[in-house]
């Protein structure tokens, strides 16, 4: 077993990743649960861009976006991803690699109605990902949609949740002298137990 204290103690890796998420909370100046979610096109060829992280589940994370945009599509294929969340504030990072499925049941309705009215009808209105003609083309489109939807929208059925269920999950922080300290937890789809190892910087 590594020797593993401090800010890496404990049996649950989805705990440490709260409670960090927690603290960056306090530390970082906006975006705090910003992560860098990476998928893979049919060809192979890697992309990434930010979302925000939403829920840590018991063993799971969940971000939201539009079903019918080029991360969908991708994550729908390769039926994986990976993401990195970086706090400039703490020096520390979580990188977790996994496979996704969809949460488009009462939670993503739930987290769409949370959400505040614009955005609610912004999730309407933006054809995520693909060509847009114009800014004013966008602000058309919001407008139908509004008079169209009025104030209680419901959920699009082209827009809601993954959910992340990692294989991986790193913890990094930065020590002196770039000798960071890293702890990976790996586990097999589908199994409870995890095996962590601390990694050379
Ligand atoms: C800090 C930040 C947070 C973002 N959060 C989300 C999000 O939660 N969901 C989302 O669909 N797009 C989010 N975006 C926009 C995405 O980065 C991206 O532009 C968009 O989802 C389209 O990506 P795609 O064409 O690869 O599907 C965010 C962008 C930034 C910079």
């Amino acid at each position: 077993m590594s020797d593993r204290s401090g800010i890496f103690a404990g049996d649950d890796p989805f705990a440490i990743a709260r409670a960090w998420l927690a603290e960056a909370e306090n530390s970082e100046i906006n975006d705090h649960n910003a992560i860098a979610l990476s998928t893979v096109d049919a060809d192979g060829l890697p992309n990434a861009r930010m979302v925000l992280l939403k829920e840590i589940e018991a063993a799971a994370f969940v971000f939201y976006t539009n079903y019918e945009s080029a991360k969908a599509r991708e994550l729908d294929s390769a039926g994986k991803a990976a993401f990195v969340m970086h706090w400039k504030s703490l020096r520390r990072q979580i990188r977790v690699r996994g496979h996704v499925s969809k949460e488009e049941g009462p939670q993503a309705d739930a987290y769409y109605k949370s959400r505040s009215l614009k955005s609610r009808l912004g999730a309407w209105a933006s054809r995520q990902s693909r060509p847009l003609s114009s800014r004013t083309a966008l602000m058309a489109e919001v407008a139908k949609i509004t008079a169209l939807k009025g104030t209680n929208p419901d959920r699009p059925p082209f827009w809601g949740g993954y959910r992340i269920d990692p294989v991986e999950i790193e913890f990094w922080a930065d020590g002196d002298f770039r000798l960071h300290d890293r702890f990976v937890w790996r586990r097999q789809l589908g199994q409870q137990e995890w095996v962590v190892e601390r990694l050379n910087p």
